[in-house]
């Protein structure tokens, strides 16, 4: 792998799905349409955009759960569709890495804590199978996303959201993952612990050298943690580059609709836009004029692109 090779990257990805259409017709629905980004190794990327626009469905073909339309999909800079047989997937998985929404779904209610994390450290070999070692091990780990190492003899429901979401942080390090990806990961969250899960992920992030992928509908929280922002579409990324390019200077109407909604009262986006039509209130014509594929792409700045409207 070359020094600058990306830990990730989506090359012209296209994911169609078929749907239902009776019995002598079937729908064939385009989730993504010719989606490329690129992670690097401690570094993130957030993709950012509303429910329906196929972030999950980016994440779900990272982690080979559907497979590729069409385009490919590099780890390390080597198609993943060749990761094969049973042993070799194991290994993939162990790479990347999944946070979800729901810090509660992933862990299991009738286990502690301890369990949750040392299960992965001997499922990968991470760790000899010696109790002290492994009580050694966890508590290290708990120490890393600032939990208090009695945490290990709790169990999930006795942690709050906050609490959960660093658990699931933990099992990541656990497994020496490469690439997180972390699909709202704190929408279910309290606003008033959200930031302090953020800036957990951005230390880890710097820390382990772990590439990120940041999904969100939440524009304003990709600076917490993202170098880089994605505005996601309808199955396109209308506009992409660095995140303070992005946020402050948007060019495409629906990145400015979506800064338009963003209701951060310390974030001053409305200023970005001032002067331009009332994004709000054109929020159906800019949906309309944004759906549509288009190829013609214009590089605004030395690391931020926008797709032009088609037509
Ligand atoms: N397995 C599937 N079969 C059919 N349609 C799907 C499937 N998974 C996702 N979709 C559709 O693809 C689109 C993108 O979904 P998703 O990636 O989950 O969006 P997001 O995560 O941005 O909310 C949605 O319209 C969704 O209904
Ligand atoms: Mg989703």
């Amino acid at each position: 792998m070359q020094p600058d090779t990306p830990i990730l990257e989506m090359r012209n990805v296209v994911k169609d799905f078929t749907t239902g259409g009776g019995f002598a017709k079937t729908d064939i629905f385009r989730a993504l349409n010719d989606i490329s980004f690129s992670i690097h190794k401690g570094r993130a990327l957030a993709l950012v955009g509303e429910s329906g626009c196929g972030k999950s469905t980016c994440a779900r073909l990272i982690t080979k759960i559907y497979e590729p339309t069409n385009g490919q999909i590099l780890f390390r800079g080597k198609d993943i569709t060749e990761i094969k047989g049973r042993q070799e997937v194991l290994n993939y998985r162990k790479s990347v890495q999944m946070i979800f929404q729901d810090p509660f779904g992933s862990l299991n209610p009738t286990h502690t804590i301890y369990h949750h994390l040392a299960r992965p450290l001997l499922l990968h070999g991470m760790c000899e199978n010696n109790k002290v070692k492994l009580r050694t091990r966890v508590e290290e780990l708990l120490e890393m996303v600032e939990l208090p190492s009695l945490t290990a003899d709790k169990y999930p429901h006795e942690l709050s959201g906050g609490q959960r979401q660093r658990v699931n942080m933990a099992k990541t390090l656990a497994v020496g993952a490469d690439l997180v990806l972390a699909d709202e990961p704190t929408s279910m969250l309290d606003v008033s612990i959200r930031i302090g899960v953020l800036d957990l992920m951005q230390r880890m992030k710097k820390e382990f050298n772990l590439g990120f992928l940041y999904i969100t509908h939440d524009l304003a929280t990709a600076h917490y943690i993202a170098e880089e922002t994605a505005v996601m579409f309808k199955g396109q990324i209308v506009e992409w580059g660095d995140t303070t390019e992005v946020i402050n200077n948007p060019q495409h109407p629906y990145t400015k609709l979506l800064i338009s909604a963003v209701p951060d009262p310390d974030v001053r986006f409305a200023d970005v836009i001032k002067g331009d039509l009332d994004y709000s209130d054109n929020a159906h014509h800019i949906r309309s004029i944004s759906s549509a594929h288009s190829q013609q792409v214009k590089q605004v700045n030395h690391n931020h692109f926008v797709r032009q409207l088609a037509g």
